[in-house]
C-alpha cells in the first residue's frame, strides 16, 4: 500500500509498505548543513575546551557547596534583595549546588550542539516486534552513536564529565551528616503532668467542661507552656504538647484507656500525627474520625484514637484529663507513650 499523508501542514514520510514488510522511507527533511566544528578542527578543539571548562567548573561548584556547608555557621544570616533575611549557609549551598547541576547541563547541551553528529534521521513506523536483524542493527547504531559522540575519543571531555558527575553526589553525603541526633527519650516526656491546666491555643483561655458541646473540638496546650518558653528560650516544648480536646456523649466512647481517662465524654489526644508528625485538626464529629491532611491517616477518637485508615502505624497518644477544685480541665499525668512519629519510638 502506498501512502502519503498530510498532517497539520507537515508532510509525513511517504512509505512503500506491504502488510508484512516496511521499506525505507523517502526523506523529506532539508539537507544537512555542516557546522563550523564539523569542518574546522580548531573550532572543534575550541568547543571541546569550552565543554570541559563547564564540566570542571561544575566540579568546582560541587566542592564549594561542601566547603560552604562546613565553613558557614548556621546562625549567620544575610539579607537578599527581594527575598528578605535568609540563612547564609542555605543560600550558599543552594547556589553552588544549583550552579554545579546547571553547568553539567550546559556543558552537555554545548557538547551536543557543537560536537555530536547533528544529522537528522528518520525511521518509519513498523510493527512493534522488531526482527533480530533490526535489533542487532539498532544496537550497532547505538554503539556507533557512542563512538561518534566522542565519548570514547575525546578524553578531556570524558574525564571532565566523569569528574563532575563523580563529585556531584558528595554534597548529599555531607548534608546527610546534618540530620542531627535522634530525639532519644525527649519525646517520652512533655510539659503535661498531674494538675496542669488546659488552655486554648493560641488565646491561652482556661478551659472548663461547660465550654464544650457534644461534637465540638478545641486545640489546646498546657498553661505553663508560655512561662517555660520565656525561661528556656526555645520552642521545643510547643512541638510536643499540642492536644485536641473533643466532647462526645459518654456512651459514644467505644473503648477507653481505663478508668478516668475522659471527663464526662471529653477526651484529649496528641495533635501530632503518629505517621510523620503533621498537626491534625480535621474532625468529622458524626463518625468521630480525625483525618490527617498530610497522608490521610484517619483515627477514630471514639475508639481510643486507633488508626482506621492510612499509613500511621499506631494510635494517637491520649492525655488523661479531669477537673480541679475550681472546675478547670487539667491533665492527670503526662502522656503514657511517646508523641510524634512512630519511628522515634523504636530503638
Ligand atoms: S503525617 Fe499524618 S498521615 Fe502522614
Amino acid at each position: 500500500m502506498s501512502n502519503e499523508l498530510e498532517h497539520e501542514g507537515s508532510s509525513i514520510l511517504p512509505v512503500q509498505q506491504t502488510s508484512t514488510e516496511v521499506n525505507t522511507p523517502v526523506s523529506v527533511l532539508p539537507p544537512h548543513v555542516l557546522r563550523r566544528a564539523d569542518i574546522d578542527p580548531i573550532a572543534a578543539t575550541r568547543a571541546e575546551r569550552q565543554v570541559s571548562i563547564m564540566f570542571l567548573l561544575s566540579a568546582l561548584f560541587t566542592l564549594l557547596a561542601i566547603v560552604s556547608f562546613i565553613a558557614i555557621p548556621v546562625d549567620q544570616y544575610v539579607r537578599v534583595p527581594g527575598a528578605g533575611v535568609t540563612q547564609a549557609s542555605n543560600l550558599a549551598v543552594g547556589f553552588t549546588l544549583g550552579m554545579a547541576i546547571l553547568l553539567i547541563g550546559l556543558g552537555a547541551i554545548h557538547w551536543a550542539k557543537k560536537l555530536m553528529p547533528d544529522e537528522e534521521v528518520t525511521d518509519s513506523r513498523h510493527s512493534f516486534s522488531s526482527s533480530k536483524e533490526i535489533r542487532q542493527s539498532v544496537m550497532e547504531e547505538i554503539r556507533l552513536g557512542g563512538q561518534e559522540s566522542g565519548f570514547a575519543t575525546r578524553k578531556i571531555v570524558r574525564r571532565s564529565l566523569l569528574t563532575a558527575l563523580a563529585l556531584l553526589p558528595l554534597p548529599a553525603v555531607v548534608l546527610a551528616l546534618d540530620f542531627g541526633p535522634t530525639p532519644k527519650n525527649e519525646l517520652r516526656s512533655t510539659l503535661w503532668g498531674k494538675g496542669v491546666r488546659l488552655v486554648t491555643d493560641p488565646t491561652g483561655r482556661l478551659l472548663r467542661p461547660e465550654d464544650f458541646q457534644v461534637g465540638s473540638l478545641v486545640s489546646a496546650h498546657p498553661e505553663n507552656l508560655h512561662d517555660w518558653e520565656e525561661e528556656n528560650h526555645n520552642l521545643n516544648a510547643r512541638a510536643k504538647t499540642p492536644i485536641l480536646v473533643v466532647r462526645m456523649s459518654p456512651e459514644e466512647l467505644r473503648s477507653t484507656q481505663g478508668e478516668g481517662w475522659d471527663y464526662q465524654g471529653i477526651v484529649a489526644f496528641s495533635k501530632v500525627c503518629t505517621h510523620v508528625g503533621c498537626p491534625i485538626a480535621l474532625y468529622e464529629h458524626r463518625t468521630h474520625h480525625l483525618l490527617c491532611p498530610c497522608h490521610q491517616s484517619t483515627f477514630d477518637l471514639a475508639d481510643s484514637a486507633n488508626v482506621v485508615f492510612g499509613p500511621a502505624a499506631r494510635r494517637l497518644p491520649q492525655l488523661p484529663i479531669s477537673v480541679d477544685s475550681e472546675g478547670y480541665l487539667i491533665a492527670q499525668s503526662d502522656f503514657q507513650e511517646p508523641v510524634g512519629p512512630s519511628f522515634w519510638e523504636r530503638g
